[in-house]
């Protein structure tokens, strides 16, 4: 439609109305992890966003929040309660130890699923526990009351750990709970969880494998995305409701809140919260820090593991024997080298560090005349020469953690420093023989996954990086050694792992069978040992100190640039780094499109998830059911235009431990369920950018669709509240 020319004076107004709304409202995709108990404050902003409910139901004083609906998940994931019998949802992923606990030969859960029929088929999971938080309180002035913010953190910190243990006490004798005060803001300021721990929990439903972790780590960090990232637990309880010890009679816990699950779906720009416990993030970091992980962490780390990697997948593609000894292994190596990928990759299209250091230098200009914070022009002169004189002590700290340490043969040397210093304990002959046997028994796990051939090759790769990387900083027994071999690292290699006794826990069980006093000096000469034991004894000598000086500077010094950029911008509402306690964060269902090709939509379903069925790669598999169920187009009451929606994207600020989160519609009801990042915005532990960082979660229909017509667990349906109205949406329609 065509306009006509507004007048001068219009336009001017209309130009002041849209910069009052875009300074009320800046941008609608929201960075931020907040604090349960200071939502409040954020009310305005999320109902204009298009929360419809009072914020008082997500977190309130008295504590009848959906806080209380929401779990610490063993000790790095998040899990929701989903029905008033304690049911909890969470990641497949997080449910897989637990599940590796339970599985044998003849009941695989992971290549058949394991879905309880009933309550007495739910099965005890040995020392999963699962922590409720069940209040909040700032604790800032009784923890800091005082205490100069320069004061040193070797006298602080003595202060502040007897307070803290002395208040926890308070806590626990006041509400009878359990209590834990922690630091946020890098230590200025201080709040205490009033939490309960519940200990008898059990496994009640686990997709297999080609549903829970289908597109495996080829998919992994991606957008699109087609898992079934999902598991079911239930919360056992004494008779009184409360934690108890597992016992067949104890109930399941009766839940006084729990999450609605709205299955009338979503569209784009939809209002969604996230709620759960994300663990790390640096997002104040200064740029010095940020150049470090930038040039120094993330891609020495990427190229050690790179060439392991490329290594262990050559060898698992020979036997069966070897995947199945380093797939485990390879999935936790590899999930942090994909996730620093992405990373480098955002903060360099973001130019990260460039942003941080024009930031800098408008805080220091602020700094040098501010009245108000008297140290502040100090802080980031004292972290550049900190930085200064760490940065290459952290180049050799990552080559030794990632390349000499990614040989498991060397690493496997710090066992070896325990069985060395039994020697000199002056013990009987059989008192050795017999102390030596039980360590070594110790190491049987490590053993059952571990080819001496395949870590043949890593250490080969390994020590040509080493070499040619660190060359000043080699350490004469490594020298000493390749000489020995006429400068050959494949002969080298060869006779390490000929004459090693850590090559095998045969060799070692025999040793400790018939240890004598003196035989230590057999192991002192072990060629793999006397490598480990060079590289600690460098790294004790030259590294260490230097490092944890550094370290302990620097967190004197990011507490000090913390509280002083919030004096400096007093208007502005910080939300601190995550630190693994409960964090409400807000913003909406969006598509990812970074390249601006409008690639992708913001969901995936069924159909896809069939197309990409794969029948040779183990990881594309589909189960032959799902397949059925699909072609019948039998999706029950789960279905949404001859399909079923599997997985979809949103741009909530997220991080490592929100897998698992309750992902929530306006009305606060369960749309999803948070199990990851898009590779694109992995850089927000360290900056959000709202037009790339996506949080990944499986629809809720897939979750349902899943447990009732592939398990046939629909008796865990009826449990749950299953509503169906949409919530009426949006901020657009509201303006
Ligand atoms: N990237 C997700 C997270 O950080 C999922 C990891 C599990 N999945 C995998 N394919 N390894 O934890
Ligand atoms: N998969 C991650 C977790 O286990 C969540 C992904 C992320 O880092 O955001 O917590």
């Amino acid at each position: 439609m065509l306009r006509t020319q507004p007048t001068t004076s219009l336009l001017i107004k209309s130009l002041i109305i849209f910069f009052s709304i875009l300074i009320q409202y800046p941008a609608i995709a929201k960075e931020g992890m907040w604090i349960p108990a200071t939502i409040k404050d954020h009310e305005k902003e999320m109902k204009s966003m298009g929360l419809q409910i009072p914020i008082e139901q997500l977190y309130n004083k008295s504590g009848t929040g959906l806080n209380n609906a929401i779990v610490l998940f063993g000790k790095g994931c998040t899990g929701e309660i989903i029905s008033s019998k304690g049911l909890i949802l969470t990641n497949h992923h997080c449910g897989y130890g637990s599940a590796q606990g339970l599985s044998t030969a003849e009941s695989d859960y992971f290549a058949n699923g394991f879905w309880a029929m009933n309550l007495q088929g739910e099965l005890p999971c040995k020392g999963l526990t699962v922590t409720f938080i069940r209040r909040m309180e700032n604790v800032t002035s009784q923890v800091l009351e005082g205490l100069a913010d320069t004061l040193r953190d070797s006298f602080r910190d003595t202060v502040v750990a007897l307070r803290i243990a002395a208040l926890e006490k308070e806590f626990k004798t006041k509400t009878g709970l359990d209590a834990s005060i922690k630091p946020y803001f890098d230590g200025n300021q201080y709040w205490v969880a009033i939490t309960e721990t519940y200990r008898d929990i059990r496994l009640v439903g686990f997709p297999p494998n080609g549903i829970g972790a289908f597109g495996g780590d080829v998919e992994n960090w991606m957008w699109p995305r087609h898992t079934g990232d999902f598991s079911l637990f239930r919360v056992y309880a004494g008779a009184d409701n409360k934690p108890a010890d597992y016992a067949a009679t104890n109930k399941p816990y009766t839940a006084e809140q729990f999450f609605n699950i709205n299955v009338s779906g979503y569209k784009e720009g939809d209002f969604t919260m996230v709620y759960g416990f994300p663990g790390t993030t640096k997002e104040y970091i200064s740029s010095f820090e940020l150049s470090n992980v930038y040039n120094i962490t993330d891609p020495i780390s990427i190229e050690a593991r790179t060439r392991r990697l490329d290594i262990w997948t050559k060898h698992m593609s020979w036997t069966r024997t070897i995947f199945l000894k380093y797939t485990s292994k390879r999935a936790g190596v590899a999930n942090g080298w994909k996730k620093w990928q992405g990373e480098m990759l955002g903060l360099k299209a973001n130019n990260v560090i460039g942003k941080k250091q024009a930031y800098e230098k408008t805080f220091q200009q602020w700094a040098d005349t501010s009245k108000s914070v008297l140290y502040a022009a100090g802080i980031l002169p004292q972290m550049r020469t900190a930085a200064e004189i760490a940065t290459p002590l952290l180049t050799q700290e990552q080559y030794i953690k990632e390349a000499v340490l990614g040989i498991e043969l060397v690493q496997q040397g710090a066992a070896f420093d325990n069985v060395i210093a039994c020697f000199r304990l002056g013990l009987s002959q059989d008192g050795l023989r017999d102390t030596l046997t039980k360590l070594v028994t110790g190491m049987e796990g490590f053993y059952k996954n571990y080819d001496p051939p395949t870590d043949r090759d890593v250490f080969i790769s390994m020590m040509v990086l080493y070499f040619n990387k660190c060359t000043s900083w080699i350490p004469d027994e490594f020298k000493d050694q390749y000489r020995a071999h006429d400068q050959d690292v494949n002969a080298w290699a060869a006779d390490v792992y000929k004459t090693s006794m850590l090559t095998s826990i045969a060799q070692l069980k025999d040793f400790a069978a018939n240890a004598k006093a003196g035989d230590s000096t057999k192991l002192q000469a072990d060629p793999a040992w006397r490598l480990y034991n060079a590289i600690a004894t460098m790294r004790k000598q030259k590294i260490t100190p230097v490092l944890k000086d550094y370290t302990s500077r620097m967190r004197y010094l990011d507490r000090l640039y913390t509280n002083a950029q919030m004096q400096q911008f007093k208007n502005k509402t910080f939300y601190p780094d995550a630190n693994l306690t409960l964090r409400l964060t807000y913003g909406q269902v969006k598509g990812l499109d970074p390249e601006g090709a409008a690639k992708y939509s913001f969901q995936t379903n069924l159909k896809d998830v069939v197309a990409l069925n794969d029948t040779t790669v183990d990881i594309f598999k589909v189960p032959k059911k799902l397949k059925e169920l699909y072609a019948a187009k039998d999706y029950g009451r789960w279905g949404v235009n001859g399909t079923v929606p599997v997985a979809f994207v949103a741009s909530n600020h997220t991080s490592g431990g929100n897998s698992g989160s309750p992902v929530l519609n306006a009305k606060g009801e369960l749309i999803g369920t948070n199990f990851d990042r898009a590779y694109e915005g992995t850089m927000s532990d360290y900056y959000f950018d709202p037009t790339r960082c996506r949080n990944i979660s499986v629809d809720i229909r897939y979750t349902l669709f899943i447990i009732d017509k592939f398990g046939g667990a629909g008796w865990l349906v009826d449990e749950m509240n299953i509503v169906k109205a949409k919530p009426t949406t949006s901020t657009k329609a509201k303006k």
